[in-house]
């Protein structure tokens, strides 16, 4: 074990100096080997060697997938091809949560794509609830540099005790490093992994100017390439660790490298739209993990209300999961 262990910080540190992306390459895992269904009966489709997942959504429901296990830190995650042509309303989201389990505090880290009338394109969101927060969004929204309904792009999630990184085909978006100022906001309990997609018609487009028309459907986002490596824990735990050989991975890949970081940057100078950091209408004062930057205060403090209007917590998992699940939490 110890090992093993050892084998993979060997390889972690040699795969990170090729490709300046410190974690091994990860087993792409089977459906059934990491994910049941979750709602949405013959809506979601399992196929390509048991390694792709077709979710649609059309006038009966939406469908999803969630993890077998549930996990204290980890690396997720999926390439994505979204559904072309009309979409507005439409909304996939790929994240962790833990609402199911923690009703009042839970966490959560999100990937929310958002679809678009004909001619503008989806969006992306980031954003993250610690401990319950959800008055507090840390979104963040992104056009994408390439049309995410052509080809599949790859979306992940690290998550380990001291960060949090979202990822666009390997290149980091966004990084969110736990600072003592957040407390209980940075996520710090077991979560599960949810894929996801659902009509967001009330608020996903223009604040609900432009609903979900099935007369488009059904809409299909597809699945592949899942990674699922992190800490599985026993969820009747009390207090659950992190300490098998992917808690080092984690560590290690949590250190963003230089070339990264010049990539990372540059993205979000040309991609992003929109940061809770510099939302004045929202919070009068930045959050106190926010660090200013003058060029990107300039540029983003607009708040950018065109894109949708709303965060809402409910009806992620469809009309009739509404009451099961984040029953407690109400948008911002
Ligand atoms: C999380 O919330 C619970 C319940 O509100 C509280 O007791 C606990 O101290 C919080 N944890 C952190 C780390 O803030």
């Amino acid at each position: 074990m110890r090992f093993l262990t050892r084998f993979l910080v060997f390889m972690s540190l040699f795969t990170g100096l090729i490709s300046g992306f410190s974690l091994p390459k990860l087993p792409i895992i089977q459906f059934d080997e990491g994910y049941s269904q979750l709602f949405g009966d013959q809506n979601l489709i399992v196929h390509g060697d048991e390694k792709s997942v077709r979710l649609t959504l059309d006038e009966r429901t939406g469908s999803g997938f969630v993890s077998n296990d549930i996990f204290l830190n980890g690396f997720f995650s999926s390439s994505i091809k979204l559904p072309a042509d009309y979409s507005a309303g439409v909304v996939i989201a790929f994240y962790l949560s833990n609402g199911d389990m923690f009703e009042k505090n839970h966490d959560e880290i999100d990937f929310e794509f958002l679809g678009n009338i004909r001619g503008r394109e989806w969006r992306i969101q980031t954003n993250i609830y610690g401990n319950g927060s959800t008055h507090l969004g840390r979104e963040e929204r992104y056009n994408l540099w390439f049309d995410p309904t052509e080809d599949f792009h790859q979306y992940s999630i690290l998550w380990s005790l001291t960060h949090i990184i979202f990822y666009v085909d390997n290149v980091p978006i966004r990084e969110v490093k736990r600072t003592a100022s957040m407390g209980g906001d940075f996520p710090a309990k077991p979560m599960s992994l949810y894929a996801t997609i659902w009509d967001g018609s009330k608020w996903a487009t223009n604040g609900g100017k432009y609903g979900v028309n099935y007369k488009y459907a059904p809409y299909v986002a597809q699945f592949t390439d899942l990674i699922l490596h992190g800490c599985a824990v026993d969820p009747t735990e009390k207090f659950p660790s992190c300490e098998n050989g992917a808690a080092e991975d984690l560590r290690l890949a949590s250190e963003i490298t230089e070339s990264q970081r010049k990539k990372m940057e540059s993205l979000r100078r040309k991609h992003m739209t929109y940061s809770y950091c510099y939302d004045r209408m929202r919070y009068k004062m930045a959050l106190p993990e926010c660090m200013v930057n003058p060029e990107e205060a300039k540029r983003l403090r607009v708040y950018d209300p065109v894109t949708f209007g709303g965060f809402p917590r409910r009806h992620r998992h469809g009309k009739h999961r509404s009451k099961s699940r984040f029953g407690g939490t109400e948008s911002v």
